[in-house]
C-alpha cells in the first residue's frame, strides 16, 4: 500500500527521504516520487517502477533540507510516471502526497475543470493539490484545512509549498500517520519503519487531526483548528527488526523469529502453576466479556484464518457461541448485533480497511469491540474499546507468518482467561497453559528440521495445483497453508476441511498431485487417515504433517513432516510452521519475489 515520508530539519532531506521510501517498500508499491524544497521552488521527481529507477533521476548530493516522498500503489489510474506522487497544483508551487481514496474526486474534478484547471493525471490526489492552491493566501496550514473541508474519503497527506520552505502540513483521516521527533528536525511518515533509523520518539496522529511541522516545532490541531496536545511515545522496535540480519528474505527471517516472537507474546501473561492468565487489556471489560452471549471474530486473509482457530478455541474453552466473519462481508451485510455481542477484530497491521470498517459498523450497532493487533497505535488498536497486542515486532514480509502464530496464541490466552471465569477448571487451565508454554521451544525444534520442508518444495514446486486438507483445529491451518503457497509462489492451491473433499474437489485429484494433509494425533486422526486413503486411491501424492513418533503415517505418505506433540487446540501453532516453509521454498525455487509478491501489498488500506 502507499507510503508517506517527509523531512524538515538541518540535514539534506533527499537521502533521508530515499531511505524512508526503501523502508516502506515492503508495503507494496508500483511508483515512487519526491518533492524537495529548493531555493523557493519545488523540485519534483517521480517515476513508475522501483525506487532504484527514481534514484537514477536524482542528484543525491542535493542540498534542500525539507521534502516529502511517496510510494504509490495504484488505485485511481495506472501505475505511470504521471500518476506517481507527489502531485502539484498548476503553478508547481504546492505538492501533495496522499494515502487513501478521495470519494468525491469526480465532483471535485468536474468543479475544478469548470474553473479552468487542466488535470495532468488520473489521480484523485491531483484534485486536492489544485484545491489547496485555490485556497492558498500565504498560509499553507489554513489552505489545507479549507481544502480538507471539501473532501470526503480516507486520507493521510503531507503537503509542502515553495513559499513556506521549512513547513510540512500533515493531516490524517482514516490512514496512519505519525510524526518523528528529532533534535532540530521532524519527520512525518505513514509507518514507523520509515523513520526508525532517525528517531524512536513519535507522536501518533489521530483521525481528524492536522499538524504544521517545522524543524523546531509541531503545532497540532483538529480539522476545525482546535489545538490538540499529544504525548511523545517511544517506538518499541529496534532497527535490527526491520533489517534482514543475514537472511535472504524477511519471510524466512520472520518464520525463524517465531520461537522468540511467541515467547515475547506470552511473556508475563501466563502462569502455568496457578493456571492463570494476565491480559491487561481485558481487565476493565472482563465482566462484560464473561457475560457476552456471542462473540464475532473478524479479519481478512491470514488474520481471518487465525480468527477461525479462535472460534474453535472460544467455543471449546469459553462455551459461548462464536462466529468468524470475513470483515469485507460483515461490514456490508446488515449483521445482527445486540448488546450481548462482542466483536473482536484480528489484524497484524491494524490498518486493514475492511477490518476497520467492520469494527466501526460493530461499534455503531452497540457491540463491545476488542482488537487483537500487532502494530501499536494503529487505527484498529485506537478504534477498539480494548484489546490485546501481539508484541511480536514488525512483520515486513507480505506473507504473514509470525503474526498468524501470535494471533492464535493471543486468542488461545483470551479463551483460557475467559474460560476460567466460566467452565474451565483450574487443573484444565493449568494443563493448557503448561502446553502453551512449551510452544516456542517446540517451534524451535521444528525449525531445526527446516530442510525437510525444502525437500518437499523441491519435489513438487513444478506442480500448478495443490490441495491442503485438515480437520478440526487444523482446518484453518489447511486454509492458511494454501494461502501462503498461492500468494508467494503463484501456484494454485486450495485448502479444505478434509471431509468436504468428497463433495466435489476429489474430482481434481490426479496422478502425482501434491496433497498436503495435516494428520496430527487427536480426535480426528482416524478420519483424516481415511481421507489420506481416499487421495492415495486416486493417485495423489501425500505430504503429511504428523505428530512425532507416528510411524504408521509414514506408510501412507510420500513425505512426512513431523511436529512435536501438543493438545489439539494448540496444534495450529506447530502445524503451520512446515507449511510456511514449504511455501517459502517453493516460491524461491520458482524465482518469485518472496517479500514483494506481485499484485499484493502488506496492508490493504483500500477496499
Ligand atoms: O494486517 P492484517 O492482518 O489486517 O492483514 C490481513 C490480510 O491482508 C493479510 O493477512 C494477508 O492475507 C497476508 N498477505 C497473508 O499472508
Amino acid at each position: 500500500m502507499c507510503g508517506i515520508i517527509g523531512y524538515v530539519g538541518q540535514r539534506p532531506a533527499l537521502p533521508i527521504l530515499i531511505e524512508g521510501l526503501r523502508r516502506l517498500e515492503y508495503r507494496g508499491y508500483d511508483s515512487a516520487g519526491v518533492a524537495l524544497m529548493e531555493r523557493g521552488k519545488l523540485q519534483i521527481s517521480k517515476s513508475a517502477g522501483r525506487i532504484s529507477v527514481l534514484e537514477q533521476m536524482l542528484d543525491m548530493q542535493a542540498k534542500p533540507k525539507a521534502g516529502i516522498g511517496h510510494t504509490r500503489w495504484a488505485t485511481h489510474g495506472a501505475p505511470t510516471d504521471v500518476n506517481a506522487h507527489p502531485h502539484t497544483d498548476a503553478s508547481g508551487r504546492i505538492a501533495v502526497v496522499h494515502n487513501g481514496q478521495i470519494e468525491n474526486d469526480r465532483a471535485l474534478r468536474t468543479y475544478l475543470e469548470r474553473q479552468g484547471v487542466e488535470f495532468r493525471s488520473d489521480t484523485d490526489t491531483e484534485a486536492l493539490a489544485h484545491l489547496i492552491s485555490r485556497f492558498y493566501q500565504g498560509n499553507l496550514e489554513q489552505a489545507v484545512r479549507q481544502a480538507l473541508h471539501e473532501i470526503s474519503g480516507a486520507y493521510a497527506i503531507a503537503v509542502v509549498c515553495s513559499d513556506e520552505p521549512d513547513v510540512i502540513v500533515a493531516a490524517r483521516n482514516g490512514g496512519p500517520l505519525l510524526i518523528g521527533v528529532g533534535k532540530g528536525e521532524h519527520l512525518v511518515a505513514s509507518d514507523p519503519a520509515a523513520i526508525l533509523s532517525h528517531t524512536t520518539q513519535v507522536v501518533y496522529m489521530s483521525d481528524g487531526e492536522m499538524a504544521r511541522i517545522t524543524p523546531d516545532h509541531v503545532h497540532m490541531t483538529t480539522l476545525d483548528a482546535i489545538p490538540v496536545t499529544r504525548e511523545i511515545e517511544e517506538i518499541e522496535w529496534g532497527l535490527e527488526q526491520i533489517e534482514l540480519d543475514g537472511y535472504d528474505h524477511f519471510m524466512l527471517k520472520e518464520i525463524h523469529e517465531q520461537p522468540e516472537a511467541l515467547q515475547d507474546c506470552l511473556r508475563g501473561r501466563i502462569e502455568a502453576r496457578s493456571g492463570s492468565i494476565h491480559l491487561g487489556g481485558l481487565v476493565d471489560c472482563t465482566r462484560e466479556l464473561t457475560r457476552a452471549r456471542r462473540f464475532i471474530l473478524t479479519g481478512c486473509g491470514t488474520a481471518w484464518h487465525a480468527a477461525l482457530v479462535g472460534e474453535y478455541l472460544f467455543e471449546e474453552l469459553i462455551r459461548t457461541p462464536t462466529e468468524t466473519e470475513y470483515a469485507s462481508e460483515f461490514r456490508y451485510r446488515n449483521p445482527v448485533i445486540d448488546d450481548g455481542t462482542v466483536v473482536i477484530a484480528v489484524s497484524q497491521s491494524g490498518e486493514t480497511a475492511d477490518t476497520l470498517a467492520a469494527l466501526v459498523e460493530a461499534k455503531q450497532r452497540g457491540a463491545l469491540t476488542l482488537g487483537v493487533v500487532n502494530v501499536v497505535g494503529s487505527s484498529i488498536a485506537r478504534e477498539t474499546d480494548s484489546g490485546v497486542y501481539l508484541h511480536v515486532g514488525p512483520e515486513i514480509g507480505v506473507a504473514s507468518t509470525k503474526a498468524f502464530t501470535a494471533q492464535v496464541a493471543v486468542l488461545a490466552m483470551m479463551a483460557c482467561y475467559l474460560g476460567r471465569r466460566k467452565h474451565l477448571s483450574p487443573a484444565a487451565a493449568s494443563q493448557f497453559i503448561t502446553a502453551l508454554e512449551q510452544i516456542p521451544k517446540q517451534i524451535a525444534e521444528i525449525l531445526e528440521r527446516a530442510g525437510d520442508a525444502k525437500v518437499v518444495a523441491e519435489r513438487y514446486a513444478g506442480f500448478e495445483n495443490w490441495l491442503y486438507l485438515g480437520r478440526g483445529y487444523n482446518y484453518p491451518v489447511a486454509l492458511e497453508g494454501a494461502l501462503k503457497l498461492k500468494e508467494i509462489s503463484y501456484i494454485h492451491a486450495e485448502g479444505l476441511p478434509a471431509a468436504e473433499m468428497k463433495h466435489g474437489p476429489i474430482a481434481l485429484i490426479h496422478e502425482g498431485m501434491p496433497v498436503v494433509v495435516i494428520a496430527t494425533s487427536g480426535s480426528q486422526y482416524d478420519r483424516i487417515t481415511n481421507n489420506i486413503a481416499q487421495v492415495r486411491a486416486r493417485g495423489g501424492s501425500i505430504i503429511a504433517i504428523a505428530t512425532e513418533g507416528d510411524r504408521q503415517i509414514a506408510k501412507m505418505a510420500e513425505h512426512v513432516l513431523y511436529v512435536p506433540d501438543t493438545p489439539e487446540p494448540l496444534q495450529p501453532l506447530l502445524t503451520v510452521i512446515p507449511l510456511q516453509l514449504i511455501a517459502y521454498h517453493a516460491a524461491v525455487l520458482r524465482g518469485c519475489n518472496v517479500d514483494k509478491p506481485r499484485n499484493l501489498a502488506k496492508s490493504v488500506t483500500v477496499e
